[in-house]
């Protein structure tokens, strides 16, 4: 099969999962200013093709400093908080002006020579931000830095329904007619909050958040957050990016993801892979083990074809599947995949039982997905059924198994209703393990 098949097919759950749904993208000044900001531009026309209704918040903080820098004038900042004077407010003004039009501009004119060429996107900005000063804080006055007090759900709800991009910009204005500076981070979490948006994705510098060695943490649980808040203090893009997620998911927004503006295609990869590209932030924190249900039945079947086409598993007809649903227990990953199955069929009138179609899907081996099946599948088998022994019939996986505590047994060990069965052209190798 070639490779465009498999990947049409393994994309299209996804398409038909995200379609219609609402994300909020958080764009930092940073990320309008990288060189692959016009593939994230593409991509992001991409999902408007596929249905999915987009809001995008962009930042300018690098955008403010520049027109700082040329008037030649500094702004101080309180817990990275920009304290906007008046001379700042029109630098804020001009570089976040400029900015909104360039991504403007971009989503408007870079269709052609691209993959989207011939696509006609209508991006909407407006005055959907009702603002309020934040004061004086700590004896400091934050003049006109301001803070996000509604946004015009209904207003944004309209253009989003009719196919439009809505681009929010990081101002916003007070019922007395001022205009106040507010932190991207802030608009982001607020637009996703009212509109109850599925998804906030916020691009950052980095591929998601990494650990201490450096490698990519994929996913985390809502009460690791503030463990991690706490190490990403000096990181504060990342740290913002996190603490608009965790906000977000608090207030209703399923998902929070934080991905990447440098790596090309990372939006896709977060959005359409099993694997994703960057750290995704969820109730239950990642892939959740239980019991399989009826509607669990496409999923399995999805992941256990490849194997049985392969002949490493015996045939189920979808019938078959149905009536033994029951008997399997399922890992689901966040986005609602089945990423693993296994099964447990009780022999009648026997202390023993068989376990069965034990699969871990292909980018989700080696992470201990199988022996936690495994391990919940032994305590059932103990504790419901009062087993005392598991049988395994494998043509592939003995190995694996015996590094399981299974070791080699034979035909003559099963029981006698299962031997029966026994089909010798497969040449299974029979495992046992006591429990
Ligand atoms: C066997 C299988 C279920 C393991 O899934 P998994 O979730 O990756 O397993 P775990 O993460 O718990 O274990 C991974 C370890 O087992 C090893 N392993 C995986 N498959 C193995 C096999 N067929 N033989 C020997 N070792 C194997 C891995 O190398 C890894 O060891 P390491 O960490 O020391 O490198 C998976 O490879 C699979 O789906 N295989 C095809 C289906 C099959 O044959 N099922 C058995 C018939 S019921």
């Amino acid at each position: 099969m070639s490779n465009y098949v498999k990947f049409f097919r393994d994309t299209s759950p996804y398409i038909n999962m995200h379609r219609g749904k609402t994300f909020v993208l958080m764009l930092p000044g940073e990320c309008v200013g990288a060189t692959n900001f016009s593939h994230i531009i593409h991509d992001i026309a991409l999902l408007n093709n596929l249905g999915i209704k987009i809001v995008l918040v962009h930042g300018a903080r690098p955008q403010i400093d520049e027109k700082l820098a040329q008037r030649q004038l500094e702004s101080s900042f309180n817990n990275h908080t920009r304290i906007t004077d008046t001379d700042t407010m029109a630098c804020v003004k001009d570089a976040v002006g400029c900015t909104a039009i360039s991504i403007e501009a971009l989503l408007s004119m870079s269709m052609a020579n691209s993959p989207m060429q011939g696509s006609r996107l209508r991006v909407i900005r407006g005055n959907f931000i009702t603002a309020k000063p934040l004061g004086v804080r700590g004896g400091v006055d934050f003049h006109h830095t301001g803070e996000v007090r509604r946004i015009d759900r209904a207003g944004i709800r309209r253009q989003l329904d009719e196919g439009s991009i809505v681009l929010l910009s990081p101002l916003g204005y007070s019922p007395t007619g001022e205009a106040f500076n507010l932190s991207s981070a802030d608009v982001a979490t607020q637009a996703a909050i009212a509109l109850e948006a599925q998804k906030l994705i916020c691009f950052s510098g980095q591929t998601g958040i990494l650990d201490a060695d450096k490698t990519l943490v994929k996913s985390i649980n809502m009460t690791e957050v503030q463990n991690w808040l706490g190490k990403l203090k000096d990181q504060p893009p990342l740290h913002d990016a996190l603490r608009a997620g965790y906000d977000a998911c608090l207030n209703g927004v399923s998902r929070s993801h934080i991905i990447s503006y440098t790596e090309d295609g990372a939006l896709l990869q977060e959005l359409f892979t099993r694997e994703g590209s960057g750290t995704l932030l969820s109730h239950d924190g990642g892939e959740q083990l239980r019991q399989a249900t009826i509607d669990d039945v496409g999923g399995v079947l999805e992941l256990i074809s490849p194997l049985e086409e392969s002949g490493a598993l015996v045939k189920r007809s979808r019938e078959l599947l149905e009536t033994e649903i029951s008997r399997f227990q399922v890992i689901v990953h966040p986005e609602g995949m089945v990423i693993a199955c296994a099964a447990l069929y009780p022999f009648a009138g026997s202390d023993a039982g068989e376990l069965a179609c034990v699969v871990t899907h292909p980018d989700f081996h080696n992470r201990g997905l199988a022996a936690r099946l495994l391990q919940s599948l032994e305590n059932q088998a103990n504790a419901d059924f009062g087993l005392k022994r598991l049988f395994v019939l494998t043509t592939q996986a003995s190995h694996w198994f015996k590094e399981q505590g299974f070791r080699e047994s034979s035909l003559a060990e099963l029981p006698a209703e299962k031997a029966a069965l026994y089909n010798l052209q497969r040449n299974s190798r029979i495992l046992v393990k006591p429990i």
